[in-house]
């Protein structure tokens, strides 16, 4: 038998479904260790799917989604970054879930042996994807200060070089919520212009944003349509849609074609029910999008305000983002530490490890939890394993 290609027979399996395995199955065990909210998907976007059933809608659609959806993506995506105000559906391709999209894009862009800079702690597909590709991959690493990450974006632009092909960016980033400024947006696209380096931004959490605006500060706010940007989304985080696998890739109208046939090759099409949920999901952001953040906001204050009121503990709110991620003093080791807890603590969280080298020993709680109740009884479990005896590292 051949052997399988060295990236994959390399590839690691996610230190989170690690931790998450050793607990599956268990009912006493509390989990925040993915990330998604536990409400189901809003009435009327499952009511949409439905008829779309029922109505016999059960055939491939065009490569790059229906043009109605196309449309109505454009249309918000406009509408959320005016100065995308004329975007239209040629620049559009609809996915399967935004994990699809990041793939594409990547496919699109990276052969073997190609650059790709990645800036880390980072969600684990964003490192696997492009080694899978056989890329060579690179990690910049923001910097934690007083418990939330930084970039110190000159240090990042010496790294950014005429041979980096690809540099990947997640803001808000999943896991620590740290969020690009507009200026170091700004910086980082002037200086890949110069470069030539295709920038692939990651932006599905724009809208779990706590600070003034609708969304988090966006490279379309910037980006001209013939730059080399492609910004992937999902409708996962900020419609309830998950389970539902739909996502979608801004490119320059110059690339839609070829994301097209890519698609062909990968999925060949987003399965049509889901898009016609999508459609009624846009069509009533304002009543699923706006509410949820709001209680997001609230479940965040609320974790980190139980979290800072346990001894030793410190925890900070970042300005996005559906995670608290922070540390425990006296434990390096995030992976031995996140296994303690689901067996000796009932308590389910992400070890740092998964997310790039520098941040070992950290922890990601997820907050999204519609009863408070949940993060209330997690902290308590904390509280408790971290003054039993046996607890200490
Ligand atoms: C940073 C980031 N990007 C992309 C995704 C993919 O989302 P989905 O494939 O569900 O649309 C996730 C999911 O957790 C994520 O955290």
């Amino acid at each position: 038998m051949k052997p399988l290609r060295p990236q994959i027979a390399q590839l690691q399996s996610s230190k989170i479904r690690d931790v998450a395995n050793a607990g599956m199955g268990r009912d006493d065990v509390l989990a925040f260790w993915f990330g998604e909210s536990d409400q189901v998907t809003p009435e009327v976007v499952r009511q949409a799917a439905i008829e779309s059933m029922q109505k016999g809608e059960t055939f491939y659609t065009h490569n790059l989604g229906l043009p109605e959806l196309r449309q109505a993506i454009a249309h918000y995506t406009g509408t959320l970054h005016p100065h995308q105000a004329s975007l239209t559906h040629d620049r559009i391709s609809v996915t399967s879930g935004g994990v699809s999209a990041l793939m594409l894009a990547m496919q699109a862009i990276l052969g073997a042996g190609d650059e790709c800079l990645v800036v880390t702690p980072i969600w684990p597909n964003l490192i696997a994807q492009p080694k899978i590709l056989g890329a060579d991959v690179r990690t910049f690493s923001l910097q934690p200060v007083n418990g939330l990450w930084q970039l110190d974006v000159d240090a990042l632009l010496r790294c950014i070089t005429p041979h980096t092909r690809l540099l990947v960016l997640n803001s808000p980033n999943n896991p620590s919520g740290w969020t690009l400024t507009r200026d170091e947006q700004q910086a980082i696209l002037q200086h890949c212009r110069r470069t030539g380096t295709w920038i692939l931004a990651d932006e599905v959490y724009e809208r779990l944003y706590y600070g003034d605006a609708p969304c988090a500060p966006s490279f379309l706010d910037l980006a001209q349509p013939d730059d080399a940007l492609m910004v992937a989304h999902s409708f996962s985080k900020s419609f309830l849609m998950t389970g539902w696998r739909l996502g979608w890739l801004v490119t320059p109208a110059s690339l839609t074609d070829t994301v097209g046939k890519l698609i062909e090759f990968n999925t060949s099409c987003a399965p049509v029910f889901a898009q016609r949920a999508a459609l009624a999901a846009l069509a009533h952001t304002s009543q699923i999008t706006p509410p949820l953040v709001d209680h997001l906001r609230t479940c965040r204050d609320t974790l980190v305000r139980l979290l800072n009121d346990i001894p030793g503990v410190q925890a900070a709110a970042a300005p996005a983002g559906m995670y608290v991620f922070f540390k425990l003093p006296g434990f390096d080791d995030g992976v031995e530490l996140a296994k303690r807890l689901v067996s000796e603590a009932g308590l389910g969280l992400a070890p740092g490890e998964a997310f790039g080298d520098t941040s070992k020993g950290w922890l990601r709680w997820c907050f999204a939890s519609k009863d408070l109740g949940r993060l209330e009884e997690g902290v308590e479990r904390l509280r408790g394993w971290l003054k039993a005896p046996l607890s200490q590292p």
